[in-house]
């Protein structure tokens, strides 16, 4: 936890006077801060005898190798493909070396710190200790302030920049308190991340028969089964393979379960079939009342999958969940799944930022009292999620560390499986600049996840006809519109991987719309970025499908539909490969699937809506609004099963 200032020390501190000390030729300045908030106001010089906790990130090892390293594991042409890393492995190669902790230590010693002063945490990731404001001062010859946020009386420590000796520069990510002020809250909770799905319209006909002929005016799990050419499950499941789904502030109905699964009699899947508990910091599972999030997730996987099991890391206890007590999102799960995220640092962040859940959890009677949970559970070989956020609804430092993690996992051999988001080209959030930029959304945007748009079958289409991008307008049939999320990321750059398909996009099918491609966002009256990172990189159905939810036969949508569906097709394939006698994981799958655009059904009508523009158009090949297309199950497996 980064709650490292001891404010009360410092409050009614009158400055005392002390000039800046110049930067001798051994130094630098590490960091440099830019314009900040006019929120942030009182500024007032840190008392000399001050408690200051400080923290020193020390920097990941090879951090910068990660991107090629998980991408020399998931080219299909590579001796290292699939040549997976153990969490021990992951966690050697980018911890900070002892070269680092000992080069640091002794300039902290030769500043005075002595050891005996200093902790260092469990995974080296950085060391800590108490100095006084002057002390401080010294070590980093620059002079701090107390700043304090007139919108919510928050107070925070900053200097203007700082200093270190140029040698230990490289083994230094960054100091704490540093330049950097907290990233501001608003009053209201806007910035909260939110769930795609809901359920928005009743259906006006009355529970049909599970079968293909109105898959047009709903989606059933046959319907499903038939687009995608899924047949059904005839190997045995393996014990190793449960299919990961995250939830969080949203929880499934076991009665809803049971009344879909009565429904669809010739799946077979019995009456209180339930996920596996994977549990995190004082997370519950199921609720009485559902869950339109979970029970859409469950209802789509569990037909395709079963009698696979599905694993349910279901997040933080109801203070946090709920969503007004924190604005962050994912971390609390990453740690849960790697221990080492609980502390690594990374731009300013070491463990969870101020934005994530503090546990154990004081504020609420309720709450969860145990220890932040730090690599409990193992991850599976896929896992789907079917939560985004907008790009600038967090820092960037917040989402750069968050995607490096998914780098990660990747290198561990972890699929995972992200919605693209249900609001086109804007978010849930608006639009950028005056309402008009358009808008990506995270972490549907970081490189090393596999995005899933959504598509639809329109009205009069039977399963053998090509689906459109889903494209709803507000009203029909959901109260608010919905279209696939894409578009281009403005925090990371076009991977390779990608960079003929965007290329073939732009060159072809070039969008009517100006565009940025430097720092300047909007620049030249843009509307995109042109050198981001594009997304979704696949997509499936996500429109008119049926559900129960809280005892209701109704219907849903939205990308969070289409990432189960194809986290399941690729859950269902890892089976099929175990059962061959191969290894199961797969890893990033993104290298090899742009590779394979044969395997699946390209959608070439339809846009996706948003910013008062029709967003980008769907074109053969890959495109910003369904990405490669739909999957074909019996193409896909010959492509992932003969590797
Ligand atoms: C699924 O979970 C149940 C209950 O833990 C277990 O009995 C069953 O063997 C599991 N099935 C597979 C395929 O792992
Ligand atoms: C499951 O994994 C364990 C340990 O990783 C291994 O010993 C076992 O053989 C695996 N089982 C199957 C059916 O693959
Ligand atoms: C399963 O549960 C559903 C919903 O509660 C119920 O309608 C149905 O009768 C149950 N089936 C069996 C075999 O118990
Ligand atoms: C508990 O609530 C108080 C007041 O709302 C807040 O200042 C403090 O940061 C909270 N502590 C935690 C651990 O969330
Ligand atoms: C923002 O849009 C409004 C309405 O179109 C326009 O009047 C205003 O000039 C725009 N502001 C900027 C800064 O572009
Ligand atoms: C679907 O078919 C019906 C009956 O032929 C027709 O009335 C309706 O206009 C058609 N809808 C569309 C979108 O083509
Ligand atoms: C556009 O994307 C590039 C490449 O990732 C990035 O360097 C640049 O900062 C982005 N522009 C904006 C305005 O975000
Ligand atoms: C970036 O934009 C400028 C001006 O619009 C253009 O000249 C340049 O070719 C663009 N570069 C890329 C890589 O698109």
């Amino acid at each position: 936890m980064t709650r490292i200032i001891s404010l009360t020390a410092l409050v009614a501190a009158l400055a005392t006077f002390s000039a800046a000390r110049p930067s001798s030729h051994t130094h630098a300045v590490h960091e440099k801060r830019g314009a900040i908030s006019a929120r942030w106001s009182n500024a007032m010089r840190v008392r000399s005898d001050a408690d200051m906790h400080v923290k020193i990130g020390l920097r990941q090892s090879n951090l910068h190798h990660g991107h090629d390293i998980l991408m020399d594991v998931s080219n299909p042409s590579s001796k290292n493909y699939r040549k997976f890393w153990t969490e021990e492995d992951v966690h050697n190669m980018f911890a900070p070396s002892d070269e680092s902790v000992s080069a640091v230590k002794h300039w902290l010693a030769d500043s005075g710190i002595h050891d005996i002063r200093i902790t260092h945490s469990d995974n080296k990731g950085w060391l800590a200790f108490i100095a006084s404001g002057d002390e401080l001062e010294n070590l980093l010859h620059t002079d701090f302030y107390e700043y304090i946020d007139s919108e919510t009386g928050d107070k925070a420590i900053a200097a203007e920049q700082y200093h270190v000796p140029k040698h230990i520069q490289g083994h230094i990510d960054y100091i704490t308190p540093g330049i950097r002020l907290p990233y501001l809250r608003k009053r209201s909770n806007v910035n909260k991340i939110y769930k795609p799905a809901q359920t928005r319209h009743v259906p006006k006909f009355a529970p049909m028969s599970a079968n293909t002929i109105a898959c047009d005016k709903l989606i059933t799990p046959d319907c499903v089964a038939a687009l995608y050419n899924i047949p059904k499950a005839t190997v045995t499941p393996s014990p190793n393979n449960s299919l990961g789904i995250f939830e969080e502030n949203d929880y499934y109905t076991q009665s809803d379960l049971d009344s879909f699964f009565t429904h669809f009699p010739s799946y077979k899947i019995p009456n209180g079939t339930a996920p596996t508990p994977a549990f995190i910091d004082g997370a519950k599972a199921p609720e009485h009342f559902g869950g339109s999030e979970s029970n859409l997730d469950f209802m789509l996987a569990y037909p395709i999958i079963y009698p696979q099991n599905i694993t349910l890391y279901q997040t933080d206890d109801p203070y946090y969940a709920t969503g007004s007590h924190s604005q962050g999102y994912f971390n609390t799960f990453l740690d849960a799944i790697d221990g080492s995220y609980c502390t690594s640092c990374y731009a300013g962040e070491c463990g969870n930022d101020p934005l994530d859940p503090i546990y154990p959890d004081v504020n609420s009677t309720s709450g969860y009292k145990g220890k932040l949970m730090c690599g409990v559970y193992k991850p599976t070989n896929v896992i789907s999620i079917s939560y985004v956020g907008s790009e600038d609804s967090i820092p960037r430092y917040y989402y750069e560390r968050q995607c490096n993690e998914f780098m990660k996992l990747g290198l561990r051999g972890v699929s995972v499986f992200f919605a693209s988001g249900d609001s086109g080209v804007a978010s849930r959030n608006g639009c950028l600049g005056n309402n008009t930029i358009f808008n990506p959304e995270r972490p549907a945007s970081c490189p090393y996840i596999t995005s899933v748009g959504a598509t639809k079958l329109p009205e009069n289409r039977t399963v053998n006809d090509p689906e459109v991008a889903a494209n709803d307008p507000a009203g029909h049939p959901y109260i608010s519109a919905f279209a696939s999320g894409g578009g281009f990321s403005n925090v990371f750059s076009i991977p390779n991987y990608q960079a003929d398909a965007v290329a073939n996009y732009f060159e072809k099918h070039n969008p009517p719309y100006p565009y940025y491609n430097g720092s300047i966002l909007g620049e030249n009256g843009g509307l995109y970025n042109r050198s981001g990172r594009g997304y979704p990189d696949v997509s499936a159905n996500g429109d008119n499908i049926a559900v129960y939810n809280n005892g209701k036969y109704t219907i849903n949508g939205g990308t969070s539909a289409s990432a189960p569906i194809f986290a399941s097709i690729v859950n269902r394939i890892i089976d099929e490969r175990i059962a061959a006698g191969k290894s199961g994981p797969l890893g990033f799958l993104n290298p090899i699937l742009y590779k394979n655009a044969d395997a699946f059904n390209d959608i070439t009508e339809g846009t996706n809506s948003g910013c008062g523009t029709d967003g980008f158009s769907t074109a053969p090949g890959w495109d910003p609004v369904t990405g490669l297309g739909t999957p074909n199950y019996p193409k896909l497996k010959e492509v992932l099963l003969n590797i």
